[in-house]
């Protein structure tokens, strides 16, 4: 059966990709934010996975508010990078892997949970940028991908429980695949940020560190927060948390945090990453 091998939080600020095409890395500005990467990196190269399922939100290349799927699953064989415009150069296709796509779709399907199927769909820096910090140089070329999409932009959005309960269902999916192969596990975006309107720039540190200790020890006491709550503590955007919250669905009991940087901001952004590895085989 397939193997869920670790998960790995990261942002997705598109100003984290133009610094990497610009080598602006061991810049003053981004030295400390680009620190935990070469150790993440390493743990990858070590642990070889074969497939990468990433959750993502679409900031609107796809799905815009007259078309807002809550939950959205890639099923093609290749996804095109075509963002939005924040000046990040564009990068080769991203590899997909329909076999455990599709298994994914039946299995949440059998399991209430109703995802927006995606066989031909482009993605934005939401996918692009972590996938590029992890394995730079187009050598995510070198793994397969999954994309699975939360709505973070309209209203209604999942609840922060029901994207969890998404994630939990995904991981029993990929641990009952009919595979050898390696899965870690991506959860990208957040922390607290608000883009516009009269609170822009917020940030809560006190609440960022709060959901990463809680994500490592307890995620379940997370879900007592509303959306609502989230953006009143971290902003508009804050709700990216969504996808932090279904990556630790997919791992099953308890985790070891291996690494984690908190560097706020970048950007007008808390960047938050985490390597977890589940404690049960
Ligand atoms: C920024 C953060 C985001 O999550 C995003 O999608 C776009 C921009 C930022 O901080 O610049
Ligand atoms: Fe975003």
């Amino acid at each position: 059966m397939a193997k869920i091998i670790g998960g790995i939080t990261t942002s997705h600020i598109p100003a984290i990709g133009v610094a990497m095409d610009k080598q602006l890395e061991e810049t003053p500005y981004f030295r400390d934010l680009f620190a935990i990467y070469p150790p993440i990196r390493e743990w990858l190269g070590e642990e070889k996975p074969d497939i990468a399922v990433l959750f993502y939100n679409d900031h609107g290349l796809e799905m815009w508010l007259d078309k807002k799927p809550t939950f959205a699953i890639g099923c093609a064989p290749e996804y095109q990078n075509a963002d939005e415009g924040w000046g990040i150069k564009p990068i080769p296709p991203v590899t997909g892997e329909t076999e455990l796509s599709w298994h994914i779709v039946n299995h949440l399907i059998e399991n209430d949970f109703d995802p927006t199927v995606c066989q031909d769909i482009k993605v934005d820096h939401g996918a692009t940028v972590p996938l590029t910090l992890l394995w730079p140089n187009f050598t995510y070329q070198g793994i397969k991908v999954i994309p699975i999409s939360i709505n973070c932009e309209r209203h209604p959005m999942p609840k922060p429980s029901r994207s969890y309960a998404f994630g939990q269902a995904i991981g029993d999916a990929i641990r009952c695949w009919d595979s050898e192969q390696k899965v870690v596990v991506l959860g990208t975006g957040g922390l607290s940020h608000q883009l516009d309107g009269p609170r822009a720039g917020i940030l809560n540190a006190d609440f960022d560190n709060w959901c990463m200790d809680k994500l490592v020890s307890n995620p379940e006491e997370i879900l007592q927060f509303s959306n609502v709550d989230l953006i009143e503590r971290g902003g508009a955007q804050m709700v990216e948390l969504a996808m932090w919250l279904a990556m630790r669905g997919c791992i099953k009991g308890e985790v070891e945090e291996k690494l984690r940087n908190y560097v706020s901001p970048i950007s007008n952004t808390a960047v938050g990453v985490q390597l977890l590895l589940p404690k049960e085989a």
